[in-house]
């Protein structure tokens, strides 16, 4: 009998070795055969751990499962969702970078290469550097950590860059609060960054690449290294990449917990063992980046994105998504939603629909009062935006930005004096402390904000004042985004700035 069980650490989180160990328990007292794959998540954490099982060639689903209810699962009495594919949530995605995870045991490159894996890596490896460059550019794929940078562009620059030395580095320091997407492609489908790093290497020339991952993933750092040793052994990586006559190995390095080291230039210098501050641009890390290498640095979804692109095309890649914005999106999920979880889809989709009818609307049942989209640095949208398209420019229209995608959800309890607080707060204690604005600006912030809390009206044309000094003058995206919902705290729900000057008066 085979069971699919994901090892993804939200599953763990929710109970998943617990109904491991109490599926061989039951087995063994039934003398039932087990074959247990621990694959990754598929991505609905609402119904984790979820729980396959291979019947008549299908993969029947149950979730969330307890321990208990392991013997109704395995008398076939357990309510079941029907598969996998039946779930509205995932059938309505169109699954591209995490097209495998959850569908395979991470580590196991054969079914990796059964499902499509390595097929973008051998039609790379018979390409000159410049065409794969070429085909990374007219895909349309964007940086995924936050600028939407095109990725070609990037590449190019680092191609065209003197040096025998030059590398890849893959940002896994995955710091946005409500984003997870990193973590769960690592631990579901770690050879598919693997194979998107080889990818680049070859591309722009590079032999070596390092992924920088936050010491807060042990499950994502263990699963990374094994598959790198695979693939090292199965000469996916190494001397010979997959025997066309270039080189190319990668190695993983763990962040010792710094948001400001998810900024580029602060994680070169963590990589270097420097600590972790902000460095000044120019040059640009594609220029003079690792130990004054030219180096393309990539984040994780960016990365993973690339061998589906090199498998399909760069054409059909690119005939998905919204004007500039193009290919999928992995949307996380997350705050307080009915449906939290991963749901990856072509850019375009009104962030309305994404909330009410993808996740459900509030866990709550109360209405929502607001969404903040891109981790801590994005704008807090309020209903009255839904309509807006979820992508690049259709969120910079309305002084939003997408971020990493992550989507975080508000009931009418929230209390946006405090959320823009604690963006304040946020970045006073995160400051790598290199620039003025955001050293004291983010601590004179939180200051100012209790101010306003206090009943102290005036205190607000102040606040907006910092926030413009902020804005123009921090050297990076921390310091220079935190105003984002600050402002948009303020300008969207004024009544909660106003409510506690009223009280006192
Ligand atoms: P940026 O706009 O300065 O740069 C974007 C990227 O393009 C960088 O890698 C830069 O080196 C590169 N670049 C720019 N011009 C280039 C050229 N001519 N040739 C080659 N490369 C070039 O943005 P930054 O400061 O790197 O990132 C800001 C974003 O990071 C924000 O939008 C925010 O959403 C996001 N962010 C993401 C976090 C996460 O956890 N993923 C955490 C915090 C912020
Ligand atoms: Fe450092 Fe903040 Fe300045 Fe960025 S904005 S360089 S985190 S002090």
């Amino acid at each position: 009998m085979t069971i699919y069980l994901p090892r993804d650490s939200a599953a763990k989180a929710l109970g998943a070795d617990e109904v491991a160990a109490a599926l061989a328990r039951e087995a063994e007292t039934r003398g039932i055969e087990l074959n247990l794959i621990r694959n990754g998540s598929r991505g609905m954490v609402w119904l984790e751990p979820l729980v396959e099982v291979e019947r008549d060639g299908r993969r029947l689903a149950y979730g969330p499962v307890a321990p208990s209810d392991v013997p109704a699962l395995l008398d076939g009495t357990l309510a079941c969702h029907g598969t996998v594919e039946d779930i509205p949530f995932f059938a309505r995605q169109t699954r591209l970078t995490f097209a495998r995870c959850g569908l395979i045991d991470p580590l196991d490159l054969d079914a990796y290469r059964a499902h499509g894996g390595l097929v973008g890596l051998e039609r790379a490896a018979g390409m000159t550097g410049a065409e794969i460059v070429e085909e990374v550019t007219e895909s349309g794929l964007r940086g995924r950590g936050g600028a939407g940078f095109p990725a070609g562009i990037k590449w190019n620059t680092v191609l065209q860059a003197a040096g025998p030395r030059k590398y890849i580095v893959c940002n896994a320091d995955e710091g946005d609060s409500g984003t997870f997407a990193d973590r769960m492609i690592m631990e579901g489908d770690p050879f598919t960054l693997i194979e998107g790093m080889a990818i680049a290497g070859l591309g722009v020339g590079a032999e070596q690449g390092y992924v920088y991952l936050r010491s807060e993933y042990p499950d994502a750092i263990e699963v990374m290294n094994a598959a790198i040793r695979i693939a090292r052994e199965a000469g996916v990586l190494g001397a010979d990449v997959l025997g066309a006559g270039r080189a190319f190995d990668m190695e993983v390095r763990v962040g010792a917990g710094a948001y400001v080291c998810g900024e580029e230039t602060s994680l070169l210098n963590s990589l270097e063992g420097k600590r972790g501050v902000v460095r000044a641009k120019p040059p640009l890390p594609a220029i003079e980046g690792l130990f004054g290498k030219p180096t393309v640095v990539n984040n994780v979804l960016t990365l993973a994105t690339v061998p589906v692109i090199f498998e399909k095309g760069a054409a059909h890649y690119a005939g998905l998504g919204l004007g500039r914005s193009k290919g999928t999106m992995p949307i996380q999920i997350a705050g307080n939603v009915a449906r939290g979880g991963l749901f990856e889809t072509a850019f375009g989709m009104p962030l309305g629909e994404l909330v009410h009818e993808v996740a459900g609307g509030t866990a709550s049942g109360r209405p929502v009062k607001a969404v903040q989209v891109g981790g801590p640095l994005g704008a807090y949208m309020p209903p009255e935006k839904f309509d807006t398209p979820f992508a690049y420019e259709e969120f910079d229209g309305q002084g939003g930005l997408i971020g990493h995608a992550g989507v975080v959800v508000f009931d009418d309890t929230a209390d946006m004096l405090a959320l823009a607080r604690f963006a304040m707060e946020f970045c006073a204690v995160e400051s790598c402390g290199k620039c003025t604005p955001c050293r004291i600006g983010a601590v004179r912030g939180v200051e100012t904000l209790d101010r306003i809390a206090e009943g102290d009206g005036a205190a607000v044309d102040l606040l907006a004042d910092l926030c413009e000094t902020m804005k123009d003058g921090s050297l990076c995206a921390l310091g220079g985004f935190t105003p984002f919902p600050v402002m948009s705290a303020l300008t969207h729900y004024p009544d909660d700035f106003a409510g506690q000057k009223e009280a006192a008066e």
